[in-house]
């Protein structure tokens, strides 16, 4: 059977371009960048040619960027990192949006269990945090406010410069989760006036367990781990350069190719939407059409007029050879409602019936119809229509 990817939000395969930019720095230039011998110092001028490379392409200087093993770390790392260097400061106050991924939420929550007092702002019915919501939320008291820029389960991003300019405005500190937009959409730094932001390589056809972390030059921050003194005190541990290297290439290669990835990735979406929207009854688009990464939509199954199990259409979806997700997250086996879903205003069971398309460079026009004729064929089979209704246009 031919299997069918639609689940790159999760992971992209490693582009073959990335590999081949990495594979001499496994075996002839493996020394340890923080040796002063020649083998060290090529390991070290690799390392630091990638943080060259990869700063300009998100407005940064290559200073403000240390690497980390990912987006998770990079947010753990920004919200802690943050509150540990300002905790005599008298601001105990963080701000986080609903929709943010755990590796933010969960950060925050431990935050809170440690004394932090934290703020969910909630969204409207396709994600996007309203400014004036934001402005009611800080006080002279906010220390951070964190706000994914792009959503990876919906797609919906976010004004970050209107919304920066409120969370100075209340003199307090901006990170961002770009983990999901760096590379497929533009995104800047600088222009977006964040002063913080997290970045992974693997969303971007580069490898697992390295990213990045942003924190704009003059701002106290306090590293998260303790050992040695690499990445200038923010992060010790022996670098890996491989992986850094590889996060360079598949940087550029996202950065370059934007353009015309993100017309024709556009027009996959467009496609994929309007035949769902034609085909399946009862049918809810989480994923807004306008400011929303182009790889992704996000369906549920209205539970008023169709009742499916969610769980049931991912599995028989993969029987079909077609890979996507729900809008659950599994968690020691079990799974759970989605939270961003819900803070749609889903009730839950429309919440479990919820499914995750989300393509990228190696998907064709093809596999995006093959994808839409098995869900419009396991919905009609699998679903128990509960009233009639005529197809959602
Ligand atoms: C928005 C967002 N933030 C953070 C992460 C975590 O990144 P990593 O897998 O590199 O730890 C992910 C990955 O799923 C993500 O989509």
């Amino acid at each position: 059977m031919r299997r069918i990817y639609l689940d790159y939000t999760a992971t992209t395969p490693v582009d073959k371009r990335v590999v081949q930019a990495m594979a001499p720095f496994f075996t002839e230039t493996f020394g340890n960048a923080s040796s002063i011998h020649s083998y060290g110092r090529e390991a070290k001028a690799a390392l630091e040619s990638a943080r060259e490379s990869i700063a300009p392409l998100m407005g940064a200087r290559p200073s403000e960027l240390f690497f980390t093993s990912g987006g998770t770390e990079s947010d753990n790392s920004a919200l802690t990192g943050i509150v540990l260097a300002h905790s005599g400061s008298g601001r105990n106050h963080i701000v986080i949006s609903s929709i943010e991924h755990h590796a933010v939420l969960h950060a925050a929550k431990n935050l809170e269990r440690k004394g932090i007092d934290v703020t969910l702002l909630p969204v409207d019915e396709y994600g996007f945090v309203s400014p004036d919501e934001l402005r009611k939320a800080v006080t002279d008291r906010t220390l951070l406010v964190s706000i994914i820029h792009a959503n990876n389960e919906i797609g919906s991003t976010q004004d970050l410069k209107t919304l920066a300019s409120i969370v100075h405005g209340a003199g307090a500190f901006f990170h961002t989760d770009a983990v999901q937009s760096f590379g497929k959409i533009p995104f800047s730094v600088a222009e977006s006036e964040v002063d913080l932001a997290s970045f992974t390589a693997h969303k971007i056809y580069g490898p697992k367990g390295i990213g990045a972390l942003y924190v704009k030059r003059g701002i106290e921050f306090v590293p998260t781990f303790h050992g040695g003194s690499q990445e200038r005190n923010r992060r010790p541990g022996t670098e890996s350069v491989p992986l850094a290297v590889g996060f360079a290439k598949s940087a550029e290669l996202s950065v370059q190719e934007m353009p015309e990835e993100l017309a024709r990735l556009s027009s996959l979406n467009k496609l994929l939407r309007k035949r769902i929207g034609d085909e399946v009854p009862g049918v809810v688009f989480n994923s807004p059409v306008d400011r929303a990464l182009p790889n992704i939509l996000n369906v549920s199954i209205d539970s008023s007029e169709i009742e499916i199990d969610g769980e049931a259409l991912i599995i028989n979806m993969d029987l079909e050879g077609v890979a996507v997700t729900s809008g659950s997250a599994c968690s020691s086996g079990s799974l759970q409602p989605s939270h961003v879903i819900k803070a749609l205003g889903r009730d839950d069971r429309t919440t479990n019936a919820t499914v995750r398309f989300s393509f990228g460079r190696f998907t064709s026009e093809e596999e995006v119809q093959t994808a839409a004729d098995t869900f419009v064929r396991i919905v009609a089979r699998i679903g128990k229509r509960k009233k009639i209704s005529s197809p959602a246009s």
